[in-house]
């Protein structure tokens, strides 16, 4: 277990050692006891923590509004329009202001860019800077995902099938960020990964290679097929979410959407999940696309964690914000 961690930055998984992030899921499930019990748990009283959403959100910025709210702080929306950051104003700036006021800042981005905007804010940061998604990675969902994998297979995650697989989701371009967070994270903790999209869908390069070395490392798998049947194949968990082909078309948002509706079908139902061994769950980091990505019979049915994964948000996220917010300011 790993102490002395105030002040750091969440802004990819990788920068966590597995001892840090197994550390988070140990915070996490004793926060969540608590959460059951109806104990209080007010460590981050009288602190803010700056959540600065370039778009829009459900899970992530209400995981850590109520969290912050539970933990005894509180929670500053902020948007790029409602502060002068929509005026073109630094991360520089920006940063060494909020660091002077509040304990935390999380930035969501998933613009193209949008890492390299919070890194940026990261560098000129006395306090923990959290990634809430960007166009590369989304590692405080991994956490949740992390933690809801462990609770339904009993801890025993090693030579665990787990398949992600891309869905038909053709109403716009959603950003690579989720399906590289688990193709990366999920082998270091032993789990066989297999990847599964059609051609023109790829992700980067430089991911790939990270989730290679990561199972090499950690005695996981990880392979790449272009076939959904062949990816539910004893699968343990399907996780399904749709992603633009950000690699072949960059930001041409009206190819990218041809690109995918050119590929209808990629979806979750019945017939796919009984492809699964026999307790498979389906999982998808929502907002799901029902119909399309998957069927209200799965989606709703009794193989489906969603919700439980929805509410490890929650957790997790207290997990780490329990973890790295102090009092940095003394010394600035
Ligand atoms: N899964 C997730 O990040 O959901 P929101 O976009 O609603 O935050």
């Amino acid at each position: 277990m790993q102490t002395g961690m105030i002040g750091r930055h969440f802004l990819c998984e990788q920068d966590w050692t597995n001892e840090e992030i197994e550390t988070l899921m140990e915070v996490a499930k004793e926060l969540k006891m608590r959460y059951l019990l109806g104990e209080p748990v007010d460590i981050l009283r009288n602190k803010t923590v700056f959540m600065l959403f370039f778009e829009e959100s459900t899970r992530t910025r209400n995981a850590f509004e109520c969290g912050i709210t539970q933990l005894g702080g509180h929670a500053n929306y902020l948007t790029p329009k409602g502060t002068q950051v929509g005026h073109g104003e630094t991360p520089e700036d920006t940063i060494q202001v909020l660091s002077r006021m509040g304990e935390a800042v999380g930035v969501r981005n998933t613009l193209v860019g949008g890492h390299d905007w919070m890194a940026e804010l990261a560098k000129y940061s006395s306090i923990p800077v959290y990634n809430m998604q960007c166009d590369i990675w989304h590692p405080t969902q991994t956490m949740a995902d992390l933690l809801t994998i462990k609770e339904k297979f009993h801890d025993e995650l090693r030579g665990r099938k787990f398949t992600i697989s891309w869905t038909s989701a053709g109403n716009y371009m959603r950003p690579l960020s989720m399906a590289q967070s688990l193709v990366t994270v999920m082998p270091r903790f032993g789990m066989d990964v297999t990847l599964a999209h059609p051609k023109g869908f790829e992700l980067q390069p430089e991911v790939l290679e990270m989730a290679r070395a990561n199972a090499e490392r950690y005695g996981g798998s990880f392979n790449i097929v272009n076939d959904m049947d062949e990816a539910c194949e004893g699968a343990d968990i399907i996780y399904a979410k749709g992603w633009g082909p950000i690699m072949t078309v960059g930001d041409d948002e009206k190819r990218g959407v041809e690109m995918i509706n050119e590929n209808p079908g990629w979806c979750i139902d019945s017939r796919r999940m009984a492809l699964g061994s026999k307790d498979a769950i389906y999982m998808h980091c929502m907002p799901a696309d029902r119909g399309v990505e998957v069927t209200d019979e799965v989606a709703s049915g009794p193989q489906s964690v969603i919700w439980d994964e929805a509410e490890n948000r929650l957790h997790t996220i207290k997990a780490l914000m329990a973890m790295t917010m102090g009092n940095t300011h003394a010394r600035r």
